[in-house]
């Protein structure tokens, strides 16, 4: 089940300059900034109410985010979803049609478990799921 609206990643090619101007449009600054080796990115994060703002800058020319900002401008990159069980949110999906860009779970930032589907099944967006690990350990017990 899809339980929460959980963020919204912007692509930005200055993180700085980026991390700057959203510290001045909220009004208040960064909880976390952290390096996701897997995805060639860095991200900082802003709480926004009961959700947040992710903004994702590459790392390597191969980043996907560096793919993203060569064929598009700044913007919206993607919308997050938190889930409740990832791994059962994977298969309804899979059931229901859409692309998912993993076999399994991968291990994303701000202590999540993520799994993203593809914009072509998703109408042009490009989705997240999100599980926070906390949760999902306390689900196994
Ligand atoms: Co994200």
């Amino acid at each position: 089940m899809l339980t929460n609206l959980e963020h919204i990643g912007l692509a930005v090619p200055d993180l700085a300059a980026a991390t700057a101007l959203y510290t001045s449009l909220l009004g208040v600054g960064p909880y976390k900034t952290e390096h996701v080796a897997s995805e060639a990115v860095d991200t900082v994060f802003f709480r926004v109410g009961g959700s947040k703002i992710e903004l994702v800058a590459a790392t390597a020319p191969d980043s996907p985010i560096a793919k993203f900002l060569e064929k598009r401008p700044a913007g919206i990159h993607h919308v997050a979803f938190e889930v409740d069980d990832i791994e059962a949110e994977m298969a309804r999906l899979r059931a229901e049609g859409f692309v998912l860009l993993s076999e399994g779970p991968t291990r994303g930032a701000d202590d999540k478990l993520v799994c993203f589907v593809h914009p072509k099944s998703a109408g042009g967006v490009l989705v997240e799921l999100c599980q926070s690990i906390a949760a999902k350990q306390s689900n196994c017990i």
